[in-house]
């Protein structure tokens, strides 16, 4: 039997973000973080580089902010950018508190202001910006923000609870836009229960993995911007997809980065011959920003048809690299890789989801009482191209402003009530799933192939001809079956990667991330790509 239940905040997902906002709001409220997967499963646990932040009091948030715009192509909005930046401070000392054991610097340099903890250097930033735990920098947020939330008596954390559609008044033929709450199928009883809210905070995280190869765990699905398009909130950005210059690359090893970190202390890019190439496409050589690395590395190997290139840091001191790279030691020595003796084999992969649900300050989306923080949303903060350890920063200031919102909104939005179970009268138990696995193959096959690194406008196309028939497909199978966790996703991952298409063949230039042959200049005046879907503003 299908439930109801209510609560003031259902906060989707359980990331960075979600438990950011969680966190911020007060005891007196009833809050349910859900995780589709167990709570750990979203590219939180996995982010290994660090948070950028103005720590240093040789560091400005001018530089911070400078360093952000370049990076991101002449496209970051500056207000979000220096929104942002202003706040990383209080979002690093929040998280100090919360008890994050931070990397200390053993040595704190006086005459660089003497900071207590280590900063390490990334891709684009022109200071020592990002503070860390050792390479496992997520791991460590996602502990201490868990155990929080575990501690709080009014934070319901809910796993295995797969949010399949958000509801509308709208959708349900009311009069007003407002949202009010989710169905949400509860994977161990099979049945789509209805949680009614008075605030909805989509906090899914990205949409990588719509391609073949990428660094994210499996639930980077694109979740909550596909149900945000449906429920009526633009879309921006969603050709902006950040492929990571240094996955390692084994036969073996599924989705592991190396992080940028290594880059920042002084590991070098070279070709199987052991050249290095990076100087001969960026002054910034290695430290170039990630679309520029990407490129050079694709290029690279395209031209010589090799498998990969080499990531060495075996010059630095032994002892150096095990501290400061623990979890990047041990995993590659599990692969028979010593990287304080040998060079990493590595390739790009597909990473981070620049564009999204279009929010503003204070995360709220086109819909009312419905926001959007962290990976899921478009803030502006990243132009066509993250840079380093913004993101993580970016679900903390923003996890924040939107608690802060809902508290000041909270006394005039009511308790919605006797929203319609789901129904499941017209479906049946599907005897066909082969069709969903074949499909998911294809999509992220076609979208590594035709929509990565380098486009073109024919490569384009044919990936839009390839979606469309999915789409139909996967929407006649939606109709007749009951659902699960891979039909919701497939569902998802193909209605993005269709607004990703499209996005970047609506952008007839080539800016950051969006490289293409047949527009290969960058246009003077920079636009963002923004969709608007069919039942916008109804
Ligand atoms: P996530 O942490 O991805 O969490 C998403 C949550 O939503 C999960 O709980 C998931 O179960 C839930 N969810 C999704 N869909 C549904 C649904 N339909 N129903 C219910 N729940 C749902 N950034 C940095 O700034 N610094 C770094 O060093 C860094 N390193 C990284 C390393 C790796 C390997 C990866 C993959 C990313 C890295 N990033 C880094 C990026 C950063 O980790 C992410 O952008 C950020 O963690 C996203 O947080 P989030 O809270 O938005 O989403
Ligand atoms: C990394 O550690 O290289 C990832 C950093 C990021 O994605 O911001």
């Amino acid at each position: 039997m299908s439930q109801h239940f209510q609560y003031d905040v259902l906060v989707i997902g359980s990331g960075a973000a979600g438990l950011t906002l969680a966190l911020n709001l007060p005891e007196s409220l009833r809050i349910a973080v859900l995780s589709k997967g167990d709570l750990s499963n979203g590219s939180t646990y996995w982010a290994q580089g660090g948070v950028a932040a103005v720590l240093d009091t040789t560091d400005t948030v001018e530089s911070h902010v400078a360093d952000t715009l370049i990076a991101g192509g002449g496209l970051c909005h500056e207000d979000a950018v220096r929104f942002t930046v202003e706040h990383s401070r209080d979002a690093i000392d929040w998280l100090i508190e919360q008890g994050v054991p931070f990397t200390r610097d053993d040595a704190p340099d006086r005459e660089d202001g003497g900071f207590e903890f280590h900063l390490t250097r990334e891709g684009g930033h022109s200071h020592r910006r990002i503070i860390h735990a050792a390479d496992a920098t997520g791991a460590a947020i996602f502990r201490t923000l868990l155990a929080r939330a575990q501690a709080r008596h009014n934070i319901e954390l809910l796993e295995q609870r797969v949010a399949v559609d958000l509801i509308t008044e709208h959708k349900l033929g009311l009069p007003g836009r407002r949202c009010l709450g989710a169905y949400v199928l509860d994977r161990s009883s099979g049945e789509v229960d209805t949680f009614q809210a008075r605030f909805v905070v989509l906090a899914t995280g990205g949409a990588a993995k719509v391609y073949l190869y990428t660094s994210n765990p499996d639930s980077a699905c694109g979740d909550g911007i596909a149900m945000a398009w449906r429920a009526g909130c633009r879309v921006g950005n969603l050709e902006f997809n950040q492929f990571h210059p240094t996955c390692l690359y084994h036969p073996q090893a599924k989705s592991f980065l190396v992080t940028e970190a290594l880059r920042g202390e002084g590991a070098l890019l070279k070709l199987p011959n052991g050249e290095r190439f990076m100087p001969r496409f960026d002054a910034r050589a290695e430290l170039a920003p990630r679309d520029v690395v990407a490129r050079a590395i694709d290029h690279e190997m395209k031209r010589l048809g090799i498998d990969c290139v080499y990531l060495d840091i075996s010059h630095q001191p032994a002892d150096f690299i095990k501290s400061h790279f623990p979890t990047v030691y041990e995993r590659c020595l599990a692969f028979g890789i010593d990287i304080t003796r040998q060079a990493i084999p590595v390739v790009p992969a597909a990473h981070y989801t620049c564009g999204g649900v279009v929010v503003d300050e204070a995360g709220r989306t086109d819909i009312p009482n419905l926001y959007a923080i962290g990976e899921t949303s478009f803030t502006g903060l990243h132009g066509a191209n993250r840079m380093a350890s913004n993101s993580l920063l970016e679900c903390f200031v923003y996890g924040r402003s939107a608690a802060d919102d809902i508290l000041r909104n909270l006394a005039q939005v009511p308790l919605p009530e006797g929203l319609p179970a789901w129904d499941a009268s017209q479906v049946t138990d599907s005897d066909e799933d082969v069709i969903i696995a074949h499909n998911w193959d294809e999509l992220r096959r076609f979208m590594w192939d035709y929509v990565g690194i380098v486009r073109t406008s024919k490569r384009l196309m044919r990936a839009q001809h390839r979606v469309k028939l999915l789409l139909d497909e996967i929407d006649e199978f939606y109709s007749n079956y009951k659902v699960s966790r891979d039909l919701l996703e497939l569902r998802n991952l193909a209605l993005v990667a269709e607004l990703m298409i499209r996005s970047a063949m609506q952008r007839k230039e080539s800016r950051g991330l969006h490289y293409t042959l047949d527009y290969p200049e960058q246009l003077p005046d920079a636009a963002d790509t923004i969709l608007v879907p069919p039942t916008y503003g109804d």
